[in-house]
């Protein structure tokens, strides 16, 4: 652990002692977390095929059910995301915060089946997903939802003639990510967007053949100081926790800041975030 890392550690772990004063406390509590920022990327390459031309992306991630966030949030955000008009929806991971200790009923299916898009929804295992024996429940939640798993595998998206490749890894806690097995059915001239709940992952990543990474499981740290940052990422989420990085001359990662909470229920200078990416072909 380097020392900025420890300093970091040190100031949440007192915040986390002593609480956040007063009026902060109650906006990081009761404010911040119902926000929601949506961020609005345009993601141009020569790769992309023009039948992509204004191609509309939404990704949501890490929503973490039962752990201060309920299903009539769940239903409002899916609301939000249809009034997007997205042509393809994603999911990054972390459905649900304890999923051995979570009320499974149908609702949650009945929620997720409303989300719309034509050219198909799709989702990856994340930490919390394979955590508490959720793998199975998971897995039927959304194949009942009409999402597509990416487990190491691709899924080819057309449109006319054309295509891309839309690929996704395997959770790298708990899970077995595989980056060539996932693109094995990629051709030479594929633009590809590969899903991976660990943003860290890129490192790896990038001596693959993948344009795009869309990544969850930070949360941006979840608490932002000014002038410090992220007081606190998990693991796999320690070098890319925000935004946007260029990772290589090809690879771009995108890092969303989830929606839901984990370990506390408080978000400051760190809303919940929508991506909306719009592909435009050079
Ligand atoms: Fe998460």
């Amino acid at each position: 652990m380097n020392r900025r890392t420890f300093l970091k550690r040190s100031l949440g772990s007192l915040l986390t002692l002593f609480g956040l004063s007063g009026g902060t406390y109650f906006y990081a509590r009761e404010i911040e977390p119902s926000l929601l920022k949506i961020t609005e990327e345009s993601i141009t390459s020569p790769q992309i095929p023009n039948a992509f031309n204004q191609f509309k992306i939404v990704q949501f991630s890490d929503t973490h059910l039962g752990f201060h966030y309920s299903l009539e949030q769940l239903e409002t955000l899916v609301t939000k995301i249809n009034n997007l008009e997205p042509d393809l929806i994603l999911f990054t991971g972390d459905l649900v915060d304890e999923p051995n200790n979570y009320h499974w009923d149908d609702s949650l299916i009945r929620i997720l089946q409303q989300l719309e898009a034509p050219e198909g929804k799709f989702w990856i295992y994340g930490n919390h997903d394979h955590g508490g024996y959720g793998t199975d429940i998971l897995y039927e939640t959304f194949e009942a939802a009409d999402f597509t798993l990416l487990q190491n595998n691709a899924s080819r998206i057309h449109r006319e003639d054309a295509s891309f490749l839309l690929a996704g890894l395997d959770d790298a806690m708990l899970g077995n990510p595989d980056v060539s097995q996932s693109l094995r059915d990629q051709t030479a001239s594929d633009f590809t967007i590969l899903l991976a709940h660990e943003p860290d992952l890129a490192d790896m990543v990038k001596d693959y053949p993948v344009d795009i990474q869309l990544s969850g499981h930070s949360h941006g740290g979840q608490v932002r100081l000014p002038f410090i940052g992220d007081l606190y990422t998990p693991a796999y989420a320690e070098k890319y926790v925000q935004g946007k990085y260029s990772v290589s001359d090809r690879l771009t990662l995108y890092v969303n800041s989830g929606i839901g909470t984990t370990r506390l229920p408080y978000r400051f200078f760190c809303k919940p975030e929508l991506h909306v990416f719009t592909l435009h072909p050079n």
